[in-house]
């Protein structure tokens, strides 16, 4: 049971159409196309038209995942959904997701925000290990331009909506997940939160008056986090899979800010050129970060047979989590 190997199957990956440039930004708040170039490293980003659910963008990435796994949705075994903006409080994403692919399987939603997709692959690939289930959706997958307050230039620039999904499986001896790292610290909570809308604050006319329900973040403290416990998960990830960090070929980091990604490869010492970008594109999609740059750079053929992948990422909570791949 043990040396079973757990690796990924399929990807799939879905991006709404409309995109928003930072000089359409520049109509809504007071800030420059140069400003969020020079800061963040992002250009323009997808929004999903208004009143999309989540589970719509996660579905066809999903779909596209089991496709190219070579599988049927009634194959799936199990779905683990990682988002911050679900459709609802309940039911699950995860079960309407379920529904709207007709896959016939049990399946859960997972809160650790942008290290949501890690943290799925990390929970997936210990219930196959261990013989529970043969083949589980992991899907990270976010609408969280309904949570974004657009009239506060110090958030709405940095985020984007999106999905990816991967099939997790059995795969040969010598691929696959190699080893997994998860980390949280709630001691720092109310750095990065939607504050209202829960048991702690119930939405109320007054919550919405005061933009309680929206993302607030605390940027500078929440960059010098990022850049600690993004490294550190790397270090830590590789040396549980034994793999040296001049051996990594690819790293797939959570896609927030250029200037945090570059912090981190200096602190880990891989080289910027084998980290995969997409953040210009895309903005910071939260739970769908990695998982769609992972899916990019499969297609684009920067990871390769043999290649070493190190996907990491980082989010409210605070979480942070990282898995080594050989793919
Ligand atoms: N346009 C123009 N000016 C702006 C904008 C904007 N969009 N936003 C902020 N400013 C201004 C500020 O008001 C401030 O002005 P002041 O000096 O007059 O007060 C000035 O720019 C500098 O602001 P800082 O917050 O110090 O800018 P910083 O260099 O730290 O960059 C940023 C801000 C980009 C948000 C950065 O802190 C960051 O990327 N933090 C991490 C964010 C992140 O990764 N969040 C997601 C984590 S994952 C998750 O779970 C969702």
């Amino acid at each position: 049971m043990a040396d079973r190997r757990v690796g990924i199957l399929g990807l799939g990956a879905y991006l709404p159409e409309k995109v928003l440039t930072n000089s359409d930004l520049e109509k809504l708040v007071e800030t420059s196309d140069e400003w969020i170039r020079t800061r963040t490293g992002i250009r323009e980003r997808r929004i999903a038209e208004k009143g999309t659910p989540t589970s719509e963008l996660a579905a066809k990435a999903s779909t596209e995942a089991i496709q190219s796994a070579g599988l049927k949705p009634t194959d799936i075994d199990l779905i683990i959904l990682a988002t911050i903006s679900p459709d609802m409080f309940f039911p699950s994403t995860a079960c309407l997701v379920q529904n709207k692919i007709g896959a016939r399987c049990p399946g859960f939603d997972i809160s650790a925000a942008c290290s949501g997709f890690p943290y799925a692959v990390s929970i997936g690939e210990g219930l196959i290990r261990s013989g529970t289930y043969r083949h589980i959706l992991a899907i990270g997958a976010e609408v969280i331009s309904g949570f974004i307050n657009w009239k506060d230039r110090s958030t709405c620039v940095l985020f984007g909506d999106g999905a990816g999904a991967a099939v997790l499986g059995e795969v040969s001896d010598g691929h696959g997940i190699l080893a997994t790292y998860m980390g949280s610290d709630g001691s720092q909570a109310e750095l990065l939160q939607i504050p209202a809308g829960g048991s702690a604050i119930p939405p109320s006319l007054a919550s919405i008056e005061s933009g309680l329900h929206y993302v607030q973040m605390e940027g500078s403290e929440v960059f010098k986090a990022a850049v600690r416990t993004m490294s550190d998960s790397v270090l830590e990830v590789a040396k549980r899979a034994n793999v040296a960090i001049e051996d990594i070929d690819c790293l797939i980091p959570h896609q927030a800010n250029l200037r945090i990604l570059s912090a981190v490869c200096e602190r880990t010492g891989i080289p910027l050129e084998k980290t995969f970008i997409n953040l210009d594109r895309y903005g910071n999609m939260s739970a769908a970060s990695t998982v769609v740059a992972l899916y990019e750079a499969a297609k684009q053929g920067k990871i390769k047979k043999n290649s070493n992948v190190v996907l990491v990422a980082f989010g409210s909570g605070l979480t942070w989590a990282a898995c080594a791949i050989r793919w």
